[in-house]
C-alpha cells in the first residue's frame, strides 16, 4: 500500500457552523477541498491510528466520491477499522447509534442535511465523537485551528472499494466492514417501541403516509413501516434515495412538504402524515386536518412518554433549544421535571443526557430525539407517535387538543429572510445588541418588554460558556421573540425570527394561530427594523 503525503496550504472558511461544514458542492470538489478538512479533524483528534470509524452519507450528489476519499485517508492515518454504510449511506440517528453500539472513537457523516443537494447545491461533512453525538465546540474549534495551519495530508493510492454489498474487505491494514444501513437501527427501534401494538393499529385499518422526500429515510421508512409494522405499500412515497432528492428541498415543513400538508388537509386524508429530511435526523408530524409545530410535538411526546416501553419509568428531564417555544416546560412544570435551555444545535444536549440529566430533548427545527442516540432522530420521532397513538386509540387532534386544554398553547412561527447581506444582518444584530438594556419597560406595538439579553449558555456538565446565541425579547403577558443568524446557510445571512405567544384560555385556545400571533410580529418588526435593515417586507419562509 502507498501512502502519498500531499503538500496543501490552508483553504479559507473550513469553520463547522451549527452542524459541520457545509458549503456549495462544487466548492467541496475544489482540489485539496475536502482532504484539507478531513485532515485536519485528524490532526484536531490526535490522528486515527488504531481507531475504529463509522461513515455513511444521505446519498446526495459527491457522497460516493467524498466517501472514498475519507477511506483512502483513514487508511492512510492507520485506521484500524471502517464501519461503512452498504453504498455509503447511513442515515445520521444510525450512524450515531453504530459508533454506541460498536464502541467507534467516531464517525464522519457525510451530509448537508435538510439543505438541496447536486452539482450547484450544497455538501457538508460532519464528524461525530465516541459517544455517537455531533463534535462539540472545543474539537469544531480545533478542527478549524488545523485547517488554518495544515500543511500536508496523507492518502492511499488505491482503486475505490467497492461498497455496494454488506461483507469485510481491506484497505492495506484497515478493515473495512460494509454494513447493511437498516438493519441495526431497526433492531433499536423495536427494543424501544411497542411493535406489537403499532401492527394491530395499522391491521385496524389505521392509514400513515410517510414522505421520505426522495432522501435516506427511504429504506429506512419502508423497511421498519411497511415491513415489520404491516403498513400497506405505498404508505411510504419518495422512497427512494436520489443524488439531487428529485430537485427539492429535502425540509420536512409545511413549505418544502407541502404536498403532504395538502394531502393531510383534504376530506379523504390519511389518519397520520409524516416527513424526513436529507439525512434522516429531522421529522414533521401531521394529523388530518391539522399539522403539530415541532415545538408541540416535543410538549406531546413529553407528556406522553410513559406509554412507551423504553419511558415507561419515567423522564430524566427535558431540554430544549433556546428558540424552541416553552411548551415542553409547561409540561416539565406539571410532571415535576428538570427542564433545559440549550443554545441552537443538537451537540448542546450531548453532554446533558450523557450526564444522565435529561432523556428527551427537541429544537423547534423539526428535530426530536432522545438518549438513545446522540442525534434527533425523525423516524424514531413517527413512531414514537404512532406508539402513542396506538396505545390511547385517539387521533392527532383529538391528542392535541387534550394537551392544549391541559397544560395551555404555546402559539408558534418562524419567519426566516434568507439570502440578506451579511453586513445588513449583522447591522440588525448589532443595534439590538445595543439596545438590550433600554428595552425592558418599553412598550412596543401594544406588548410591553420585560427582558432582553443575548443568550449565552453555561453548560452544567463541562462547565463552558457559549455566549452570543441569539437575542431574546420577553413580554408581559408570555409572549417572546428571537433574532439570529443561522450557523448553516450557504449563501449570506440568514436572519431567523422566532415568534411565540402564550394562550392559557381555554375558550381561545383553538384560535388561529397567524391571529393569535399577529401583536408579536408587529412588535418584532417594530423593535428589530427588519424592514429597514434588510430591504425585505416579509420573510422567504414561514414555518
Ligand atoms: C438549523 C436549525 C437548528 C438545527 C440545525 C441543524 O441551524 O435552526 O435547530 O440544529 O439547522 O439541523 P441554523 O441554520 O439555525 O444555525
Ligand atoms: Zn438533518
Amino acid at each position: 500500500m502507498t501512502i502519498n503525503t500531499i503538500a496543501t496550504t490552508p483553504i479559507e472558511g473550513q469553520k463547522p457552523g451549527t452542524s459541520g461544514l457545509r458549503k456549495k458542492t462544487h466548492v467541496f470538489k475544489q482540489p485539496h477541498y475536502l482532504e484539507n478538512f478531513i485532515q485536519a479533524t485528524w490532526n484536531a483528534i490526535g490522528g486515527v491510528s488504531g481507531k475504529t470509524l463509522v461513515l455513511g452519507g444521505d446519498g446526495r450528489h459527491f457522497n460516493k466520491r467524498a466517501a472514498q476519499v475519507v477511506l483512502r485517508m483513514a487508511a492512510a492515518g492507520g485506521a484500524k477499522r471502517l464501519i461503512v454504510g452498504q453504498d455509503a449511506l447511513l442515515s445520521t440517528p444510525a450512524a450515531s447509534n453504530l459508533i454506541r453500539i460498536n464502541g467507534a472513537d467516531g464517525g464522519i457523516i457525510l451530509s448537508a442535511s435538510h439543505n438541496p443537494g447536486g452539482p450547484d447545491e450544497d455538501f457538508g461533512v460532519k464528524f461525530n465523537t465516541s459517544n455517537g453525538g455531533p463534535a462539540p465546540e472545543s474539537i469544531t474549534d480545533r478542527i478549524f485551528s488545523e485547517t488554518q495551519k495544515i500543511s500536508e495530508y496523507s492518502i492511499v493510492e488505491s482503486h475505490d472499494v467497492d461498497l455496494s454489498t454488506p461483507g469485510t474487505t481491506r484497505l492495506g491494514d484497515m478493515q473495512i466492514e460494509v454494513v447493511d444501513p437498516v438493519a441495526a437501527y431497526q433492531a433499536l427501534m423495536e427494543k424501544l417501541f411497542d411493535f406489537a401494538k403499532i401492527r394491530a393499529l395499522f391491521a385496524s385499518g389505521f392509514r400513515v403516509r410517510f414522505d421520505a422526500m426522495h432522501a435516506v429515510t427511504g429504506p429506512y421508512a419502508t423497511a421498519i413501516l411497511q415491513g415489520v409494522l404491516g403498513a400497506p405499500a405505498g404508505s411510504v412515497v419518495n422512497a427512494t434515495p436520489l443524488t439531487d432528492f428529485g430537485g427539492g428541498h429535502p425540509d420536512p415543513n409545511p413549505i418544502w412538504a407541502k404536498d403532504l400538508i395538502d394531502r393531510m388537509m383534504a376530506d379523504d386524508a390519511p389518519d397520520f402524515g409524516a416527513a424526513s429530511d436529507g439525512d434522516g435526523d429531522r421529522n414533521m408530524i401531521v394529523g388530518r386536518g391539522l399539522y403539530v409545530t415541532p415545538s408541540d410535538s416535543l410538549a406531546v411526546l413529553a407528556a406522553n412518554a410513559r406509554l412507551v416501553p423504553a419511558y415507561a419509568s419515567g423522564l430524566a428531564g427535558v431540554a430544549r433549544s433556546m428558540p424552541t417555544s416553552r411548551a415542553v416546560d409547561r409540561v416539565a412544570e406539571t410532571l415535576g421535571l428538570q427542564c433545559y435551555e440549550t443554545p441552537t444545535g443538537w451537540k448542546f444536549f450531548g453532554n446533558l443526557m450523557d450526564d444522565g440529566r435529561v432523556t428527551l430533548c427537541g429544537e423547534e427545527s423539526a428535530g426530536t430525539g432522545s438518549d438513545h442516540v446522540r442525534e434527533k432522530d425523525g423516524l424514531w420521532a413517527v413512531l414514537f407517535w404512532l406508539n402513542i397513538l396506538a396505545e390511547t386509540g385517539q387521533s392527532v387532534q383529538d391528542l392535541m387538543r387534550a394537551h392544549w386544554q391541559r397544560f395551555g398553547r404555546n402559539f408558534y412561527t418562524r419567519h426566516d429572510y434568507e439570502a440578506v447581506e451579511m453586513d445588513k444582518a449583522n447591522a440588525l444584530i448589532a443595534s439590538l445588541r445595543a439596545r438590550l438594556s433600554d428595552l425592558p419597560g418599553q412598550t412596543i406595538a401594544a406588548k410591553t418588554v420585560t427582558q432582553a439579553d443575548d443568550f449565552s449558555y453555561h453548560d452544567p456538565v463541562d462547565g463552558s460558556t457559549s455566549a452570543h446565541q441569539g437575542i431574546r425579547i420577553a413580554f408581559e403577558g408570555g409572549a417572546r421573540v428571537v433574532f439570529r443568524l443561522s450557523g448553516t446557510g450557504t449563501e449570506g445571512a440568514t436572519l431567523r425570527v422566532y415568534l411565540e405567544d402564550v394562550e392559557e384560555d381555554p375558550a381561545r385556545i383553538f384560535a388561529d394561530p397567524a391571529e393569535a400571533l399577529a401583536g408579536v410580529i408587529e412588535a418584532a418588526q417594530q423593535i428589530a427594523g427588519i424592514r429597514s435593515h434588510t430591504g425585505r417586507d416579509a420573510p422567504d419562509v414561514t414555518t
